[in-house]
């Protein structure tokens, strides 16, 4: 089934990031990995153009000949109604290479990969599978052919309820992984896991490498494509942008390429002196799950619970929103009691809450990313019992514009944007309210480089407005950036507390998986 020799397979894989004939296809040509930071429209023709010279005559042409790519997408183009989602979906993987696919929310990143799973047939371009021209009729023919999809968003259809974002993704790739596929896509895999368990799918992915699998890996983290990948695909606007080993750039570089500009200044914290208590939770349990937690957080203050994955910080937010029952101590808002599981009440008090998955619980998909920002707003819309319409889609328009959303018209139902795309609309539809207390699980999962930034400005500029905000991340840098005070949970108790100025990644490592506490007994 594979007509890779397995040796010839690792010994490519293991020449990763070296200066060997792993680096030769494609790269030195590539002056266009200057031009990308160039003004948008034109030039990218020329960048792909490039490119695309180099990937049909690279210097290594010979290895190419000698091993092939088991799967190529030419030129591939795919609209929706008026939005040209693809204009040049460009990509070939190699058996056993891990291939990165990089690019800004909305750049066209699913879309190709639908492609090559036969959830679309693309308007124009080619596939090619081990050389040979195919067409997928659906899904089940690019299974036939040995190509097996890890999706973005999860089976909506599947019971999936109970089982965390975490679970779900590591049933899906074990799924996947039975397949025995040729190639294997991954679309942003590692949006709901930490440390652990990327490691563990890192391993799993030299595994599958060393037996000659092409593995297509999409991510915003591009450390993850560095750690993972031997080769990288960027794309932008649907584009094609450049295709180049992974040793051969530097992630600056990458992030030109990607956004077509240079990164905007690194976000900077305002110091503010924190107000009155918004939110004091005492001796807070639920059975099974968390015990004991107390903790406060003020206005003005950025509260960041970190921990690891199952270590009860999203079923902490969810008891003080009052999603799910506590069964022990309370929580008051601004000196007042909210009920037990009464998520009206907390929101009729002041509290907003952005879930983690997104997708599921903070949207409303055949509705407009109008409606959808409007609706936790409507109170403030609300005049004498009329909605305006105008106030709703300049109030939408505003935080679209804010958080970068990649929208054709603004009354276009949610479910037609790009994943991190509709990420971002959650987003503005609780910023937007304005609340006495924020609580947000993983603010900037899936959303791209460029913007992530600009929501750590946004956290700021709220908590510098007065608001208090309880943060879940497990992105240590953002923790360590955003927050002025850290929580650490391990196993469902508070194990650790440190201010801004004492925290570092390794202190909270620590307290995460349980060694401070053990160290200071
Ligand atoms: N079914 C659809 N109907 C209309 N537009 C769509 C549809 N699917 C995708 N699009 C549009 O195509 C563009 C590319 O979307 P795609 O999902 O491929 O982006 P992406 O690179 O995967 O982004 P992200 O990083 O946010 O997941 C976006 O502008 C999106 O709004
Ligand atoms: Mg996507």
């Amino acid at each position: 089934m594979n007509e890779a020799p397995s040796g010839e397979a690792s010994d490519r894989a293991g020449e990763n990031g070296g200066t060997g004939d792993a680096s030769s296809r494609q790269a030195s040509e590539n002056a266009g990995v200057g031009d990308a930071t160039s003004p948008q429209a034109g030039e990218n023709a020329g960048i792909g153009d490039a490119s695309s010279r180099a990937r049909a005559d690279g210097a290594d042409g010979a290895r190419i000949a000698r091993t092939g790519p088991v799967l190529s997408l030419r030129q591939a183009a795919k609209a929706f109604g008026a939005v040209q989602a693809l204009v040049d979906g460009s990509i070939d993987l190699y058996p056993g290479e891990a291939h990165g696919l990089v690019g800004e929310n909305g750049a066209g990143k699913s879309t190709l990969v639908k492609i090559l799973g036969g959830v679309y047939q693309p308007d124009a371009g080619e596939l090619l599978i081990g050389g040979e021209p195919v067409t997928f009729a659906g899904p089940a023919s690019a299974r036939a052919a040995g190509v097996a999809i890890i999706y973005q968003e999860p089976n909506p259809s599947r019971p999936a309820r109970g089982l965390s974002v975490a679970d779900q993704q590591i049933v899906e790739i074990a799924k996947a992984l039975s397949l025995e596929a040729r190639v294997l896509v991954m679309d942003e895999p590692t949006a709901a896991l930490t440390s652990v368990e990327v490691d563990r799918l890192f391993n799993v992915m030299a595994a599958l490498r060393r037996r000659g699998t092409a593995v297509l890996f999409i991510s915003h983290r591009l450390e993850e494509v560095f750690a993972s990948c031997q080769r990288v695909t960027i794309m932008r606007d649907g584009r094609f942008v450049l295709a180049a080993p992974v040793g051969e750039l530097d992630i600056d570089t990458m992030i030109r390429a990607m956004i077509g500009r240079e990164l905007g200044a690194m976000f900077h914290k305002t110091g503010v002196t924190p107000g009155e208590v918004v939110l004091q939770v005492e001796h807070l349990g639920r059975e099974n799950v968390f015990a004991d937690i107390s903790f406060a957080v003020r206005r003005g203050e950025i509260v960041a619970l970190a921990g690891l994955v199952g270590a009860g910080r999203t079923e902490v937010a969810r008891a003080v929103f009052g999603i799910d029952r506590r069964t022990a101590g309370s929580v008051q808002l601004l000196g007042k009691p909210l009920p037990n599981g009464q998520p009206t009440a907390a929101m009729a008090a002041g509290v907003a809450f952005v879930p983690e998955d997104r997708r599921q619980q903070g949207l409303v998909m055949d509705l407009g990313i109008d409606d959808n920002v409007a609706l936790a707003s409507l109170a403030r819309l609300r005049r004498g019992g009329l909605i305006f319409r105008s106030a709703e889609r300049k109030l939408a328009i505003t935080w679209a514009k804010r958080l970068q959303v990649r929208y054709g018209w603004i009354h276009n139902a949610v479910a037609t944007l790009s994943g991190g795309n509709q990420q971002k609309v959650v987003l503005g539809k609780w910023l937007a309210r304005q609340p006495a207390l924020l609580i947000i699980d993983e603010p900037t999962r899936g959303i791209d480089v460029g913007t992530k930034a600009e929501v750590h400005r946004i956290l700021d500029g709220l908590a510098a407005d007065g608001v208090a905000v309880l943060m879940i991340s497990s992105e240590l840098p953002e923790v360590l950036g955003v927050a002025d005070r850290i929580l650490v949970l391990h196993e469902g108790r508070l194990t650790a507390e440190f201010d801004r100025a004492d925290a570092t990644a390794d202190k909270i490592m620590r307290a995460a998986t349980g060694q401070a506490r053990k160290d200071a007994a």
